[in-house]
């Protein structure tokens, strides 16, 4: 029995696992490709697996680029193109039809096939040439990605709608700030007017510190008075269970004028956080035209980089944040639904979803003006993409920017490889529309340029809750023009840092359009610690940018240690640890007592803060909440608003004061965390889709790394608050440094490796290295 067992079984695995081992452990080889292109093109590898590619044009370069990607990346590019596309399930089988029905329900593939549609010449040649290079990349292949024969299927034929698709995908991914219109309206029916101390949306209340454009920065014609939004609370219940998991959505970047730096030209710095995958969705490479060199990454499944520079300028980006979903609740009756006080016609529209093993399924969704109404169809989702939310109600529809707008985003990136000075780049921002991204860019004359990008809707009432949709005054009145997103050229200041902080200051005319989801903390930090050099008459250089990346010191906890500290009474059992917290530097590093003490305190005070409150599943959207997250250390500070009415446990007849929350918390903190050092706790998670969560199949494929930060440090990771565990699925993916005046100075990482075989040496070769500040150094080609 054993015997057999053996023979059939084990040896086919250990064999094969030799075979795989034997093909696919080194980087693929130096290639020429002449098939497809205008004139052959070389991709060479150099000793960290990185191709180099010497092509005649852009086209060319293109279909090499996807060639590279699919010898790298081909399991994931098919995951991320079948994510986008609403076709998980013709692989993965049922598992992954929630994650389908969503996609389709609201249009991404009409969306990326109406783009697609109206694309110039010249970028849909790009996007073609780039899905034969792909689809050759995989024919070229001896052995596919081990994941093919695990879940029995094949590589099917990628195609230029998959691209388009992706950006969706991506845009919906950063502007998962829906979810908490939502949470806002349940937490409104139990808070009251105080939900603005938890969870809040006025600028009185979250008191920005740091603008990307300072009041006196902001260019003439977009000053203007705004108008403070009226807010609605809807009466009617949302009866349904939302997870937050906006958490994904965050990134530094900055840029210091040529005046600071000792090479006399711009530094500029990126690192986007984004949920963390193995293999990450960033893939780093160089080009060689004639006449304008490149290095950068792009995204996996499409060709151009979109974070790098060329031989003339750099461009990089981070998330804006800005408001552009609302959530509409839709009174519906007899296939209509109420607008004004007219009942108007649903519309419909079919979607055919295959299922590995299954009859195909369809699906009839119905639409409103304001867009697809949800249906109740994600609840997987949130297992293959954890940035999705549970919704179980049938009449919310869904009003997304990119519903109403055709997107040139290729042609964007396409002449942004060529383009030399600011005046180029800025006239570019038409073609941009999916994606709502803060921009910035720097061109070798030394100019620094902010762009916000994308288009925010313009409305009369507040947007940060769900929205009546029969009042015609809720609708969207337009969309502010490319001209009047927040920009800056060469600021007085002499840099730019974005963060996924407010963008402008209230002086902006479209202030309360933009939306009000912004994070705070690492843009102070980083402003304070170029302000502090600057200050000393210090000049930067490249590497004096990776340490910057690498902080770790909590500004909030800096700000309200202090405060929880007067509010702490704990017997003299604690004292030790009392004497720890009020020691600490503020630093979240891998061996802090006090940042393990620290976080795990904050974490149980929103814990216990909603505890009698809320049902255990609101109670995790609430403490996964990004927004209540940042905004915790405030409340118990003497300027706030006396929150001693939320602290009360109405369960209870007695009258609970916060200063017993603060308590309790703290002895719950120092029960958890035992006296171990943050780093023993707390590790970056790099996941694998689908495999993480097949227990087995996870112990091979994911990886983990202990490492210090949280949120809101500089080296910002970001684990579940609603979860037991402390493994950070969000992070910084890439990190990316470049110096203008010095070809030597430039610094790449990734948060893993450029390879997706998880049987290569550069599968998961640079985790620590990304971490703790050992990156590659690269010359520029010039
Ligand atoms: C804003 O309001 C002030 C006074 O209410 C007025 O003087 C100013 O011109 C207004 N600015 C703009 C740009 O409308
Ligand atoms: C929600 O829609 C269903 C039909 O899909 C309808 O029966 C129900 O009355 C609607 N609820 C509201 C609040 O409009
Ligand atoms: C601290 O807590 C103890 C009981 O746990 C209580 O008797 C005492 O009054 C509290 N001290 C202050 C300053 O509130
Ligand atoms: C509990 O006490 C605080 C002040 O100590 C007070 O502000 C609050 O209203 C009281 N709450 C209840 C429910 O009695
Ligand atoms: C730095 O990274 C390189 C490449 O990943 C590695 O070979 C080297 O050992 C690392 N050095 C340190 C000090 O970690
Ligand atoms: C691009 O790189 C090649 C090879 O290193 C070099 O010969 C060429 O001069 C560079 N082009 C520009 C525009 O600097």
């Amino acid at each position: 029995m054993f015997n057999n067992l053996c023979y059939l079984i084990i040896l086919p695995i250990i064999l094969s696992i030799i075979v795989f081992f034997g093909i696919q452990s080194k980087a693929p080889s130096s290639v020429i490709l002449t098939t497809f292109v205008s004139s052959s093109v070389e991709i060479k590898r150099d000793s960290d697996g990185i191709p180099h590619i010497y092509a005649e044009n852009l086209i060319d370069a293109s279909y090499a680029v996807g060639y590279a990607m699919a010898q790298n990346r081909l399991w994931q590019i098919d995951i991320i193109r079948r994510t986008s596309t609403g076709r998980l399930s013709e692989i993965l089988g049922e598992s992954s039809l929630e994650m389908d029905i969503f996609i389709r329900n609201i249009k991404i593939p009409q969306m990326a096939q109406r783009d697609i549609n109206d694309l110039s010449p010249e970028a849909l040649k790009s996007l073609t040439a780039f899905a034969a290079g792909i689809n050759d990349g995989a024919k070229s292949l001896w052995l596919l990605p081990i994941e093919y024969y695990i879940t029995r299927s094949t590589f099917d034929e990628f195609r230029v709608i998959d691209s388009q698709a992706s950006h969706h995908f991506l845009a919906l991914s950063l502007g998962m700030t829906w979810g908490n219109d939502v949470l806002r309206h349940q937490l409104y029916q139990i808070f009251g007017e105080e939900l603005e101390y938890i969870l809040p949306t006025s600028y009185k209340y979250s008191n920005p510190k740091s603008f990307i454009i300072s009041k006196d920065e902001l260019p003439e014609e977009l000053r203007g008075n705004y108008t403070n939004l009226e807010k609605e609370y809807l009466t009617e219940n949302i009866d349904f269970d939302i997870e937050l998991h906006q958490q994904s959505a965050g990134s530094n970047s900055w840029a210091i004028s040529g005046k600071y730096t000792k090479s006399g030209k711009p530094i500029i710095v990126n690192d986007p956080h984004l949920a963390t995958t193995a293999p990450g969705i960033h893939y780093f490479f160089h080009l060689y035209l004639p006449g304008n060199n490149l290095s950068g990454f792009t995204t996996v499944g499409f060709p151009f980089i979109m974070a790098g520079r060329s031989s003339y300028a750099v461009w990089i980006g981070t998330s804006l944040k800005s408001d552009d979903i609302d959530i509409f609740m839709e009174k519906i009756h007899d296939g209509k639904y109420l607008y004004g006080d007219e009942y108007l016609n649903l519309k419909e529209f079919e979607e055919v979803i295959y299922i590995k093993g299954q009859q195909p399924r369809k699906y009839i969704f119905k639409e409103t003006l304001h867009g697809p109404i949800l249906e109740n169809s994600i609840i997987g989702a949130k297992k293959m993409s954890p940035f999705l939310p549970n919704v179980e109600e049938k009449n919310l529809s869904f009003c997304f920017t990119n519903h109403y707008l055709t997107d040139h985003i290729t042609d964007y990136f396409y002449n942004i490889q060529s383009a030399k000075t600011v005046e180029e780049l800025r006239s570019l921002i038409h073609y941009f529309d999916v994606g709502r991204i803060s921009m910035t860019f720097s061109t070798i004359s030394g100019d620094i340029y902010y762009q916000a990008t994308g288009r925010v809707p313009i409305r009369e009432v507040d947007g940060s809750l769900v929205l009546a949709g029969w009042e015609i005054k809720n609708t969207w009145k337009g969309f502010v023009t490319h001209e009047e997103m927040p920009y800056v050229i060469n600021p007085k200041k002499g840099f730019i840092v974005t963060a996924n902080n407010y963008p402008t200051d209230s002086n902006y005319k479209h202030f309360y359009n933009i939306g009000n989801y912004f994070s705070q903390g690492r843009a102070e930090r980083i402003e304070e610690l170029i302000q502090e050099k600057i200050n000393k008459g210090e000049k930067f250089t490249a590497v004096d940018q990776i340490k910057l990346q690498q902080d770790e010191l909590d500004i909030f906890a800096r700000e309200g240690v202090p405060n929880l500290i007067k509010l702490l009474n704990v017997s003299k059992d604690y004292n030790q640890q009392v004497k720890t917290i009020k020691e600490w530097d503020f630093v979240m590093s891998r061996n802090s007592k006090a940042g393990a003490i620290y976080v795990v305190w904050l974490r149980q005070i929103a814990r216990n803060l909603i505890k009698n409150k809320v049902s255990e599943d609101r109670q995790h959207a609430f403490v996964k909440s990004l927004l209540m997250q940042l905004n915790l250390y405030k409340m118990f500070t003497e300027e706030y608003p006396s929150i001693e009415k939320i602290c009360d446990n109405p369960e209870t007849e007695k009258n609970e004061t916060c200063q017993e929350i603060v308590s309790k918390s703290f002895i719950e903190a120092c029960e958890i965390t035992e006296g171990k050092a943050w780093g023993e706790l707390h590790a970056q998670w790099l996941r694998h889709i689908p495999f993480t969560a097949i227990p087995f199949l996870s112990k091979f494929f994911d990886r983990t790394h202990y490492v210090g930060g949280m949120y809101s440090t500089i080296h910002s990771t970001h684990f579940d608050w609603a979860s037991e565990s402390f493994l950070s699925a969000y992070g910084p993916e890439m990190k990316f440094i470049a110096d203008l005046g010095n070809n030597e100075e430039n610094y790449w990482s990734l948060n893993g490796g450029e390879s997706g075989n998880v049987f290569s040496s550069f599968y998961c070769n640079l985790l620590e290295s990304h971490h703790y500040g050992n990156l590659t150094k690269f010359t520029f080609a010039g």
